[in-house]
């Protein structure tokens, strides 16, 4: 007999045979539910140990019917779509893999960047045509001697001060949960948020999506930016007021925009973004490898034991729960959760 349930709701991955095989080894059940419908997923969820989730909400009105959870788990690194406070006060851990595609978002955020401030795609659509014209439309810029913005100097941003090395580029980062020994360690200039959009050439957006950084990039933050900036998103769509990024790209304020986030996911057929001549897109895809997503697959599953066995997990998205939970003692937390704690006591300050 099992001793511990764990339930995938969905996962859209070709194979979820890793996932049962650390369950089962672990002596628990392993059921993934992404065929069958959704009033029969609830309630195998209702009687589940742990919970495994891609992308579906996880609302405060599904958390009240888990009776038996003690651990869901996200797979990736963003846990926006698990309503975190109310698992919190029903004592639920909320874990997430946080450092498995580091290399991954970084490079795709160059390659966003890079084919903004080199057109490649307009160029590529030209050429498509029959072209051949280095005086072809827009002038080009040189990258050396301007200035990047990085918002959040996380395992992402830090991974971009570290790639950015020898582009020689000013890099600047705002971010109010690390200290600048860290960033001058990554010679990465600690600016606040207001000075980093006035100074920066290209922007990119490196934080997690809460209350205080949706529409962080506004009318009011773009209108502090220098004219022609770049705008790169691979961290969370809400986090642009697209509607209002959309008029200043159309209005020259911003050149370019590099985006594999959106406000609205999957983007529509008819979105504006899918054509638009001065932006470059992706589809959410800024932290797949094959790498990558064996090793998503591989942490989510351990996590989701470890907490189904007793234990607490390498990561989670709410610190509080172990307070609530009377195990804060037992819990040394790594670096990648530490500026949570940061956010956590900067809130009790602010209260
Ligand atoms: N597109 C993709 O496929 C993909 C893949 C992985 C991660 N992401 C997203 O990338 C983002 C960054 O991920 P990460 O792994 O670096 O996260 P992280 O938790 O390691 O770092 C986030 C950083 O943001 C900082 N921060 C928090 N609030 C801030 C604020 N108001 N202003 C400035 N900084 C603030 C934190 O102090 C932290 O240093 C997240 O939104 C994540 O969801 C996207």
């Amino acid at each position: 007999m099992p001793s511990f349930k764990v339930v995938l709701t969905e996962h859209g991955y070709a194979s979820t045979d890793c996932e049962r095989e650390i369950v089962e080894r672990a002596g628990g059940e392993f059921i993934c539910a992404e065929q069958l419908p959704p009033p029969e997923t609830l309630r195998l969820c209702e009687t589940a140990d742990g919970i495994l989730c891609r992308r579906q909400e996880i609302t405060r009105e599904l958390i009240a019917r888990f009776r038996r959870c003690k651990v869901i788990v996200r797979y990736g690194v963003g846990t926006d779509n698990v309503d975190t406070a109310a698992a919190t006060e029903a004592g639920i851990i909320v874990g997430h893999v946080p450092v498995y595609c580091v290399d991954e978002v970084t490079t795709h955020t160059f390659a966003l960047l890079l084919a903004c401030v080199r057109q490649v795609v307009t160029v590529q659509k030209k050429m498509e045509t029959g072209a051949w014209d280095v005086h072809r439309g827009e002038p080009l810029y040189r990258l050396e001697g301007k200035t990047i913005g990085l918002v959040g100097l996380g395992n992402i941003g830090q991974g971009m001060a570290r790639k950015l090395r020898g582009w020689g580029l000013r890099v600047l980062a705002s971010d109010p949960f690390v200290d600048s020994q860290k960033a001058n360690a990554l010679d990465v200039e600690l600016v606040g948020f207001r000075a980093l959009c006035e100074q920066s050439d290209f922007i990119s957006l490196h934080v997690p999506l809460l209350p205080e950084t949706r529409h962080l990039i506004n009318a009011e933050s773009l209108g502090w930016m220098k004219r022609g900036v770049v705008i790169v998103n691979t961290a969370r769509g809400p986090l642009i007021d697209l509607k209002t990024l959309l008029k200043a790209l159309d209005a020259g304020q911003v050149a370019w925009a590099g985006l594999d986030v959106f406000e609205e996911e999957p983007l529509p057929p008819d979105s504006p973004w899918r054509s638009h001549p001065r932006v470059v897109i992706s589809d959410h895809t800024a932290w797949y490898s094959e790498e990558s997503q064996r090793q998503l697959q591989r942490i989510a599953a351990q996590e989701a034991v470890r907490v189904c066995t007793g234990g607490l997990p390498e990561s989670l998205a709410n610190p509080e729960v172990l307070k609530k939970l009377g195990r804060w003692q037992e819990w040394k937390p790594s670096e990648n959760v530490r500026w949570q704690l940061r956010r956590l006591e900067q809130f009790r300050k602010d209260a």
